[in-house]
């Protein structure tokens, strides 16, 4: 096939790609991120660019004005490259990870508490205390020298040592280390450093390296998300979290939730460009981490990657198909720990990988992770786990019982199907006021600069200003109120949070009829499942201990808004807990602590899982919770309205 070079502007990066890809496609391959909210389905129109030079053919769309037409816009999704081509990506088009501080990173795409302060904060509410023994150790010999009444062999005088010293019998070795290994014990004048790696009392001697390079030893931690992959370095002999670093899944150019990537999957190349794009993700994380803190590659040694299902049948290659066929059976929940280069995951080569096992097709080892994390599994009261990110996951339990489910909410809450939604990065509306009196809003934008859209947390607190200032009704229609913010649009009557001359894209940053029915569903959803799960065991939320709250919202959630539009339960706001990317947290006690790993594995095989779509009453819960905050207002005595 042709291949061509494709340019692009502002950033001047040049890629070649083969011609048939679309521009999204190529920006992607050039570490550009554009704003693809509908994964490249010509849904959402928000990945225009213009073309500065070239051929392309390209399909008809609505969200292209006569106008754009004119000046050469074209949605990168739609469009095919058929010639060397120059394309400008006007900011509106573009995702800003870059340009926030580190510390907005971490908080915000890293959806984790990442600066020393908030983790020592969030741990010490939800640490579980797990005896520190990490996956991967390096222990230092000096062996005592062979003589005429010594004479074990090499290895197994290495191994008579480790044993002695340490307790640990050492259960096999690999033949590469095996043919290295009387050269290094001599040329090292038999003081050398073994990396043992693997769970249990009988690891493996992974590598052995002259001299006493113990002091270094460190592993990666990664959630891979849909949307977002994190990666976290530890020093896996102090425990020290030394920088975490979040990039958008590749995958997304080749749809944006897992069931197009699961389809996309069965296409010839498919799998292997899917699997090649989340590992690329998770080598150039791994690369920036270890250059930015002087950390070599070969002295990474471990690897726990936690995330759903789909995203660990990608990571391994591995065929997801089943997943999404009746009746929904994944081809593995459990793995061994493998080698990391098995996979191209790019440190030692001897170096090992280890993904948390997950539970069911819909229900993955990020939850496994989560409700590690959070020690419900291991608390006498009963907690519930929400984490809303691209679905919404729902886990209620304690040490006796764990039941959880999947709420199909979709991703609204991180800005897909919505008109302006982005997500939470630079430039997205993130915090809203409406003023009672004029109706008037004020809002905070991530990175303080002029808005371009706005992100979930942001969608909370407008649902529930407009319904405090009675601009929607409980239904969620816009009224008709005489206001200059107030006007019928393409999608219904809107609200202008933001007018054209106050943004960054130059257009209107509004909220529609349509916006808004959307989200409906997405909360109604979850609420009903949390509803589902407690009526399943015959509770209620009184009997809760505890709600944690996981995904991207972070601490950006503002419990009362959420509370008042009904995504949330009215009850106690002292017993909600922000965790944070609970999936990450749950990798990082695991890659700590080989106690973490069984007490996952227990945790996966523990776990029942309820199928929505076949519970009895689902369907009555959803359609009442369709209403701000619900239709029975009892549930909600402290909501005003
Ligand atoms: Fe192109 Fe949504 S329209 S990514």
């Amino acid at each position: 096939m042709r291949k061509f070079k494709v340019t692009f502007y502002p950033d001047n990066k040049t890629v070649e790609v083969e011609g048939e890809k679309t521009i999204l496609s190529a920006a992607i391959s050039a570490g550009i991120y554009i704003n693809a909210v509908c994964g490249g389905d010509g849904v959402c129109g928000r990945c225009k660019v213009i073309l500065k030079k070239g051929k392309v053919a390209t399909q008809p769309t609505r969200h292209i004005t006569a106008e754009e037409r004119k000046h050469n816009v074209y949605l990168a999704c739609l469009t095919e490259i058929q010639d060397d081509l120059e394309v400008e990506i006007p900011i509106e088009s573009r995702l800003n990870l870059e340009g926030l501080t580190q510390e907005e990173v971490n908080k915000r795409m890293a959806k984790d508490y990442s600066t020393p302060e908030d983790i020592q904060q969030v741990e010490q509410k939800v640490s579980q205390g797990f005896r520190y023994f990490p996956l991967t150790r390096k222990i230092f010999l000096d062996l005592p020298r062979p003589t005429l009444n010594d004479n074990l062999s090499d290895l197994e005088r290495i191994e008579r040592e480790i044993e002695r010293e340490f307790g640990i019998t050492v259960q096999h070795t690999g033949l590469t280390n095996i043919r290295t290994l009387g050269e290094i014990l001599r040329s090292s004048d038999w003081k050398v450093t073994v990396v043992l790696g693997g769970a249990g009392v009988s690891p493996e001697i992974l590598f052995i390296e002259s001299g006493d390079t113990s002091e270094r030893n460190f592993g990666v931690v990664f959630d891979i998300g849909t949307t977002t992959v994190t990666g976290q370095l530890l020093n896996l002999n102090t425990r020290q979290i030394l920088g975490t670093k979040a990039t958008y899944n590749k995958q997304a150019a080749f749809g944006s939730d897992v069931i197009t990537r699961i389809i996309y999957a069965k296409d010839a190349n498919g799998l292997i460009e899917l699997h090649d794009a989340v590992t690329e993700d998770i080598n150039e994380i791994i690369l920036r981490l270890t250059d930015e803190h002087k950390v070599d590659l070969n002295d990474i040694t471990m690897v726990v990657c936690s995330g759903n299902t789909t995203m660990m049948h990608l990571l391994l290659k591995v065929d997801p198909t089943h997943i999404r066929r009746e009746p929904y059976v994944p081809a593995f929940s459990f793995t061994s720990i493998l080698r990391a280069s098995e996979v191209e995951i790019r440190i030692n080569p001897r170096g090992l990988l280890f993904c948390v096992p997950g539970i069911a097709s819909y229900l993955g080892g990020d939850v496994t992770a989560g409700i590690l994390s959070c020690g419900i599994h291991k608390q006498e009261k009963l907690n519930m786990l929400i984490d809303i990110g691209t679905n919404g996951e729902i886990v209620l339990g304690n040490r006796d019982f764990l039941v959880a489910c999947a709420a199909s909410a979709g991703p609204a809450f991180e800005g897909s199907g919505v008109i302006c939604g982005m997500r939470a990065s630079r430039g997205a509306v993130q915090k809203v006021k409406i003023s009672s009196g004029d109706l008037e809003p004020t809002y905070q934008v991530i990175g303080e600069i002029k808005p371009q859209g706005i992100c979930g947390s942001g969608y909370i607190d407008i649902l529930a200003e407009m319904l405090a200032t009675g601009i929607i009704d409980r239904n969620g229609r816009i009224r008709q109120i005489e206001h200059h913010r107030i006007r019928n649009g393409e999608y219904g009557r809107e609200f202008v949070v933001a007018s054209n001359t106050d943004t960054a894209t130059g257009s209107d940053v509004v909220v529609t009829d349509t916006d808004i029915d959307n989200l409906k569903r997405a909360k109604a959803a979850i609420y009903a499942a949390c509803t589902i799960l407690l009526k399943h065991m015959q509770l209620d939320f009184s009997v809760i201990e505890h709600i944690f709250i996981g995904g991207g919202f972070g601490t950006y959630l503002d419990i009362e808004n959420a509370i008042r539009i009904g995504l949330i339960p009215d009850i106690d706001r002292n017993k909600f807990i922000f965790v944070g990317n609970s999936s990450l947290s749950g990798a990082r006690e695991i890659i700590l602590s080989e106690e973490a790993k069984r007490q996952a594995d227990e945790i996966a095989r523990r776990v029942t899982c309820l199928e929505l779509s076949v519970e009895p009453g689902y369907m009555e819960e959803y359609m009442a919770a369709l209403f701000f905050p619900h239709t029975d207002l009892t549930l909600f005595p402290n909501v005003k309205i």
